[in-house]
């Protein structure tokens, strides 16, 4: 290996800067050059690129969003545009890239190794949907941020006996909305892996009426359907006076938990180790607590799976 780039793309998670400081302190460690892309591909092929020293990555550990900034770059599937690309790489020697990321980001990777500049990919997203992964970096601090939400929703359910509709993020992927719900004590958990049978969501609610339960909460993944969609749906089979909350982008933001601190530093470096080793096509990972490394072509094989344990016991403990 010769010389390193570092970029980060798709949605921001907080813990990208983590990830970033540890691919560019962990190249200079071991006596390599590193270059920071800014805006993710788009800087690629706009040759957006500057060399990285250890101080352009101090005081960022803590910060979330990314300091590489990020951006969706639909163009980079056509082959001529990552011509250019891999010529501003190749024009300053740099022959590896890591790209932190979420799976769309990770085609481009792909794609990019199969054209000769050596690539891993670092898991960075909110959604935890990345095969290879027990988790990304960024989705515990995005579930610590629904958590906190739910909270304080809950303490207004409660006062006004409402029954709240809690939309939150990951694409097609219900792993934020089953660890918030679970976290959070919801009374239903809304995920596109399961079947939402919303009559049955119904039921449980007047179930919980009758028992003198005056509040309810229900947290939909936006993968399923819109909390005003829910709202319309349940209106159907029951007379409840209901709110709606979309968390939105919130999610995204703030500063990284210390687990997600702690992953990134060492996915970040895991993933140098692995370019040192002439390792490539492959994205880093944590399963079971040990680091480890999964070819492209393998975490796209199967979609990701939702945890269903977890799933089981959220139906057994919202009784
Ligand atoms: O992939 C991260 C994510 O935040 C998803 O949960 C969400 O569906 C999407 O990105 C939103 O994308 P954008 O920021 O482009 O609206």
């Amino acid at each position: 290996m010769k010389k390193i780039a570092v970029l980060t793309s798709g949605g921001d998670s907080p813990g990208m800067n983590a990830a970033v400081r540890a691919v560019v302190r962990k190249s200079i460690y071991e006596g390599i050059e590193v270059y920071g892309v800014y805006q993710g591909y788009q800087g690629l092929v706009t040759d957006n690129i500057k060399k990285l020293e250890l101080g352009d990555v101090g005081d960022i550990i803590q910060r979330g969003g990314t300091k590489l900034y990020s951006a969706r770059c639909p163009e980079f599937i056509e082959p001529d545009v990552r011509k250019k690309a891999i010529a501003n790489l190749e024009k300053r020697g740099i022959d590896s890239l890591v790209v932190i990321g979420g799976d769309g980001s990770y085609r481009g990777a792909q794609r990019l190794d199969e054209e000769g500049i050596h690539t891993v990919g670092v898991p960075g997203t909110i959604d935890n949907d990345i095969n290879g992964t027990d988790y990304t970096i960024g989705f515990d601090t995005a579930l610590n941020t629904i958590i906190d939400a739910v909270d304080r929703i809950r303490d207004t359910a409660t006062s006004h006996e409402r029954t709240f509709i809690i939309e939150v993020m990951g694409r097609d992927a219900g792993d934020l909305a089953l660890w918030a719900g679970v976290a959070g004590g919801a009374e239903t958990i809304l995920i596109p892996e399961a079947p939402s049978d919303i009559k049955e969501v119904a039921e449980r609610i007047e179930t919980g009426m009758k028992r003198g339960k005056k509040h309810s909460i229900i947290i939909v993944a936006e993968g399923v359907m819109s909390a005003g969609e829910c709202a319309e749906e349940l209106r159907k089979y029951i007379n409840v006076d209901t709110r709606e909350s979309v968390l939105g982008h919130m999610q995204r933001g703030g500063k990284p938990t210390g687990s997600d601190r702690v992953l990134a530093s060492r996915l970040g470096a895991f993933a140098v180790e692995l370019l040192l080793n002439d390792i490539h096509g492959h994205a880093v990972g944590i399963e079971n607590n040990r680091m480890t490394k999964t070819s492209f072509d393998k975490v796209f094989e199967e979609s990701h799976k939702i945890d269903e344990g977890l799933y089981r016991l959220s139906r057994e403990l919202s009784i």
